[in-house]
């Protein structure tokens, strides 16, 4: 199958008053349509410049991003964003903050069709009570289900996903996260995804690619997560490849600490 997603030679570099920053360099990644990468990396590594060049939100240094056989240039509704935090307009509902976008993307739908796009995946996220609330009288956990009802709704070509977990309690991340495998199991939408968390990346991609640690961070290993979907938590923790994903993704990040921590050996770690 052809590439669905293509990250080729992209780079990122700052201006800074003491000379060129080279965040991130030569990153290279393909994915198929349908596929979930988790991208996983130590703080400050550079997931976040990746993941908003691909976003559009900045503007890429070397190379390009190719999705669905077109070049991206600037932020679209063919990808869907969810951030830590969603950004929700307080004074509309959790019902119009999510109808914002699907009357841009939907323009050409009925009302009726818009509507039943709206409470379909807010019913999906869980909020069918909640959908004339505000965000304020919400939750954390609350507004994150708003935050995955939304991008999923515009049906992008693309997800993706800045720990959109990060703030939350164990308890309401692993809902949330099972909110997202549930929707996901529908739609099967191309989905990156960075996390710190390495249970969340083999519970829920495809693929964990770990990326270098900066400055000039790139792709460095990539471990493919061959569990069957639709995946159980608790099975998928009996199994002994589990323990065998989990020890490659740590040895990776403890490697890169042992390097960053050794100044003889810094180079090594970019
Ligand atoms: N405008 C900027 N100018 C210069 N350097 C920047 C700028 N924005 C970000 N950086 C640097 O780029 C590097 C990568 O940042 P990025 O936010 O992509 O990391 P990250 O891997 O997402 O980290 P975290 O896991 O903490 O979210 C950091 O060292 C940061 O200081
Ligand atoms: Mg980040």
């Amino acid at each position: 199958m052809s590439a669905y997603f293509e990250a080729i030679n992209l780079g990122k570099t700052y201006k800074t008053p003491s000379g060129d920053a080279v965040i991130v360099d030569g990153f290279e990644l393909t994915m198929k349509k349908g596929e979930f990468v988790c991208v996983l990396g130590h703080s400050g590594c550079g997931k976040s410049t990746v993941l908003s060049m691909v976003a559009g939100l900045n503007e890429i240094s070397t190379g390009s991003v190719i999705l669905d056989g077109t070049e991206i240039e600037a932020a679209s509704p063919d990808r869907g964003v969810v951030f830590q935090s969603p950004c929700l307009l307080p004074w509309m509902t959790t019902w119009d903050n999510v109808m914002l976008g699907v009357n841009q993307v939907y323009y050409h739908a009925s009302k009726q069709e818009r509507n039943q796009i709206v409470e379909y995946y807010l019913t999906v996220v869980g909020l069918a009570d909640a959908m004339k609330k505000r965000p304020g009288e919400l939750s954390a956990g609350m507004r994150q289900r708003v935050g995955l009802a939304r991008a999923f709704a515009l049906s992008p070509k693309m997800l993706l996903l800045d720990e959109p977990f990060g703030m939350l309690d164990k308890l309401t991340k692993f809902e949330l996260q099972q909110v997202l495998l549930d929707l996901w199991n529908r739609e099967r939408l191309t989905a990156m995804m960075i996390t710190h968390d390495v249970d969340e990346a083999i519970y829920l991609a495809d693929r964990v690619v770990m990326m270098t640690n900066g400055p000039a961070a790139r792709v460095g290993e990539i471990v493919e997560i061959d569990f069957e979907r639709p995946r159980d938590r608790r099975e998928l923790m009996l199994d002994p490849r589990y323990i065998e994903y989990r020890k490659q993704l740590i040895s990776f990040l403890e490697e890169r600490v042992y390097l960053l921590d050794s100044p003889s050996n810094k180079t090594l770690a970019a």
